[in-house]
């Protein structure tokens, strides 16, 4: 499992501090939330603040997840740092193939995210696409909410769907993982687990990214 620590739960009073301490402990990407307080009723971070914490991540790449209205004004703030991924809400936009398109030709990894209404069919022609599916497991908006079990089975579907396209994309869950559930999300195909709350809110930072880590 490759571990995406949120930095919604870090304190940002010390970013850099936040960022450099979970690399040091494990951290595979450094997972950015940028919401702007229309398609979810929070308002988080732009380009600025990104690339500070991007300058303390080092060589260790970023994964951002944009939810937000206007995906393609917030690509183009976004594309330039050359993030691992890029992910967009399938629900926000009507033109996700051509704005995969472009992401593509930034050189960037192309993703979509889902919330945890939205069936995996939502994307099925799209998958050769695509280097990374998002499957939310809390509503999007905040760190600290509780795990919804059925991304457990909206994984297996879609790892099934992505073995049937012959597609090579990635299974990403952002929202609620903890060392409960892990083993249990590794098993329905996911491969890289975004977690904000269980690691920064933990006594033993180390311990938890290692815990994620099966
Ligand atoms: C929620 C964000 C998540 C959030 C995860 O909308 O997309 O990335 O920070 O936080 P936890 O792991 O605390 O649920
Ligand atoms: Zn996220």
């Amino acid at each position: 499992m490759l571990i995406a620590p949120s930095i919604l739960s870090a304190d940002f009073g010390c970013l850099a501090k936040e960022v450099e301490s979970v690399i040091a402990l494990g951290a595979d990407y450094i997972h950015i939330d940028v919401m702007d307080g229309r398609f979810v009723p929070n308002l988080t971070i732009g380009p600025v603040v990104v690339k500070a914490a991007q300058s303390a991540a080092g060589s260790t790449p970023l994964d951002i997840h944009l939810m937000v209205q206007n995906n393609s004004f917030f690509a183009e703030l976004f594309l330039p740092l050359k993030p691992a991924f890029l992910s967009f809400h399938i629900e926000e936009e009507k033109h996700p193939h051509r704005l995969l398109s472009a992401i593509k030709k930034a050189d960037v990894g192309a993703a979509i995210a889902l919330c945890p209404h939205t069936s995996e069919s939502a994307i099925e022609y799209l998958l050769n696409d695509l280097d990374m599916v998002l499957l939310m497991s809390v509503n999007p908006g905040f760190s600290g909410q509780e795990f919804i079990p059925n991304v457990l089975e909206k994984s297996r579907r879609l790892r099934d769907l992505i073995e049937r396209k012959n597609a090579k994309c990635l299974i990403e869950v952002d929202g609620g993982v903890n060392g409960a559930n892990i083993a249990a999300l590794r098993d329905a195909g996911v491969r890289i687990a975004v977690a904000g709350n269980y690691i920064f809110s933990a006594k033993d930072r180390g311990a938890a990214i290692k815990s994620l880590k099966v």
